[in-house]
């Protein structure tokens, strides 16, 4: 087994019915972050409408689908995935009577992919982190967008190597903070010692499913580059997030950043 197989196959086994998904989400928790991604997208798909009348969604790792719905009130027609059994599901389920809203269980986290169809815009919240080979995938969604269509990603960590030390201790100091009230710390305590010493264990899920929160964090630069080659218009935006509501009230509006989005927009014709 490859290690997307073996990634998929934790996103599956870690995101199981009782899954909480607001726990250890700041754009789901903070009221400010979450906002502004729910004006980025509905701004994204009221682009499309103008453009074209009408917006096709990809929206790929929908979790529970608190952004479909977002996504669906503005206007869009929305094919969600998930690679997860039980949060397809529980997909299915809210959206069985609302022929606005495709569910796909897509068990190998691309076969949507293999479809002949296109959409208007791509949606992946707080996913690209759990895709070993974000680029490649990444361009593979963008040759599923229309010509004009967009792209839309955020809440991955930013590339650390690229990050100041300021901003890798806040981050570290302030995810402890908000841990220490979690439980299970020793267990934490361990994970987190190992990682620090550049450690990753291959049948740890918590490795797996946080592929590269506990690596190296997502290569912005490459991003830009790589959707630089396919969209007219590429915008990384950078902020900062963390789990405890205190320490991101406290340090949202300072110059630390911590995570990135990407808005590309205006595809390229094929
Ligand atoms: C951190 S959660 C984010 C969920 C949702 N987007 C949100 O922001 O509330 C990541 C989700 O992506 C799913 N996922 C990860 N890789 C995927 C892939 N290649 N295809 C479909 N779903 C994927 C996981 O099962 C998980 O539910």
């Amino acid at each position: 087994m490859d290690s997307t197989e073996n990634v998929i196959n934790a996103q599956n086994e870690g995101h199981l019915d009782n899954h909480d998904y607001e726990k250890g989400s700041p754009h789901l928790r903070h009221a400010r972050l979450r906002g502004q991604v729910e004006d980025r997208l509905r701004q994204l798909v009221a682009d499309a409408i103008a453009r074209t009348g009408g917006c096709r969604v990809l929206e790929i790792g929908a979790g529970h689908g608190t952004f479909t719905q977002v996504l669906v009130d503005a206007g869009a027609q929305v094919t969600v995935t998930e690679a997860s059994r039980a949060s397809a599901d529980h997909l299915s389920e809210t959206y069985a009577d609302d022929d606005r809203v495709e569910v796909v269980f897509d068990e190998t986290g691309d076969s949507v992919l293999s479809r002949e169809e296109s959409w208007d815009l791509a949606v992946l919240i707080s996913v690209v982190h759990h895709i070993p080979e974000y680029l490649p995938a990444l361009e593979a969604i963008a040759g599923r967008l229309v010509e004009g269509g967009a792209l839309f990603t955020v809440q991955d960590p930013l590339y650390y190597p690229r990050r100041s030390r300021l901003s890798h201790v806040a981050s570290r100091g302030t995810y402890f903070a908000w841990r220490v009230g979690q439980g299970n710390l020793a267990r934490g305590l361990g994970s987190r010692w190992r990682r620090l010493r550049g450690v990753y264990d291959d049948t740890n899920p918590s490795d797996l499913i946080e592929y590269h929160v506990v690596r190296q964090g997502c290569d912005e630069v490459a991003i830009a580059e790589c959707l630089g080659a396919l969209f007219e218009d590429v915008d990384v935006f950078t902020y900062w997030s963390t789990q405890s509501p205190l320490f991101q009230r406290m340090l949202e509006n300072t110059s630390l950043r911590s995570d990135f989005g990407v808005a590309a927009t205006r595809r390229l014709p094929a």
